[in-house]
């Protein structure tokens, strides 16, 4: 159990990566604070933790908002008294060109996307440097190379990734921050993106087919990354950007 009686606060963890690293830090030891803005869905997860005897909460609530990232930290200290790490794993598509996206879509991704990393990491780094802990990011390939229609998110993961690399600098060697970068997933968000094609599941498996190891990635692939990125296992590793991609980088 890499990562015993840490305790992390990893947001968007109600679906997809999210909730794969939670129940994966969680067999590796970890107290979870995990938040989503489905209680539903949140409380499932939450059910599945607590139920093979770990330790975890679920806080809902828009991470695009400022109050939430601090009542997450906050949540954090009061329960389980201390805070290892974060991993800032919500996001969303935010799909249109700049000439057709409204100002409070592209307001929004950010808010969703980056500001809450900020926020989040603002409010939280005063604790984590007490237990020399970690900052993941959950960015994207999309930090690195474009993607027609994705104008937000493409900027809001290449920002993550900026920022990323600015709290290596700013808060080593007390705390590390890394990024991961993961390629096509299979979660709903890649479905969601597929929509704006006429044949969504053709245009997935195109995806699919021209990646060198001919597979989406799955969250638990993603999840195996951030445990490692949490663990001393990576003690010498801060300001990284790592893509998790099946290599389709490489190939196109
Ligand atoms: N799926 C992919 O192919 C892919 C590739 C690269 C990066 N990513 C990134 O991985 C992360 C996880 O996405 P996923 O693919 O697991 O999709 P997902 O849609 O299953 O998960 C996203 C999670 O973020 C939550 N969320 C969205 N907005 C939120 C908000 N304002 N406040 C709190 N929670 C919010 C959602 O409820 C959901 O639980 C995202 O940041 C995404 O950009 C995804």
């Amino acid at each position: 159990m890499i990562l015993k009686n840490k305790v992390f606060i990893i947001t968007g963890a109600t679906s997809g990566m999210g909730k794969s690293i939670a129940l994966q830090f969680a067999k590796e030891g970890a107290i979870l604070v995990i938040n989503g803005r489905n209680n539903e869905r949140g409380n499932e997860v939450l059910e599945i933790l607590l139920g093979n005897n770990k330790k975890a909460l679920f806080v809902q609530g828009d991470v695009g908002k400022p109050a939430i990232n601090e009542k997450l930290v906050k949540c954090a200290l009061e329960t389980f008294g201390r805070l290892d790490g974060i991993i800032a794993n919500a996001g969303i598509l935010g799909l249109g060109k700049i000439t057709d996206i409204s100002i409070n879509d592209w307001q929004h991704t950010f808010d969703t996307n980056f500001n809450s990393f900020f926020y989040l990491s603002k409010f939280a780094i005063p604790h984590i440097i007490k237990q020399k802990g970690v900052i993941i990011a959950n960015a994207s390939i999309a930090a690195f190379k474009n993607f027609p229609n994705h104008p937000a998110y493409c900027a809001s993961k290449a920002a993550m990734v900026s920022l990323v690399k600015q709290m290596a600098l700013d808060y080593g060697p007390n705390i590390r921050v890394n990024a991961i970068c993961p390629g096509p997933v299979d979660t709903p968000l890649i479905w969601d993106s597929a929509k704006a094609f006429d044949q969504p599941r053709e245009a997935v498996n195109a995806v699919k087919e021209s990646t060198p190891l001919r597979r989406l990635g799955s969250p638990e692939d993603i999840a195996e990354l951030a445990v490692f990125l949490a663990s001393e296992k990576s003690s010498w590793m801060t300001g990284s950007a790592i893509t998790i991609d099946g290599g389709i980088m490489v190939s196109h």
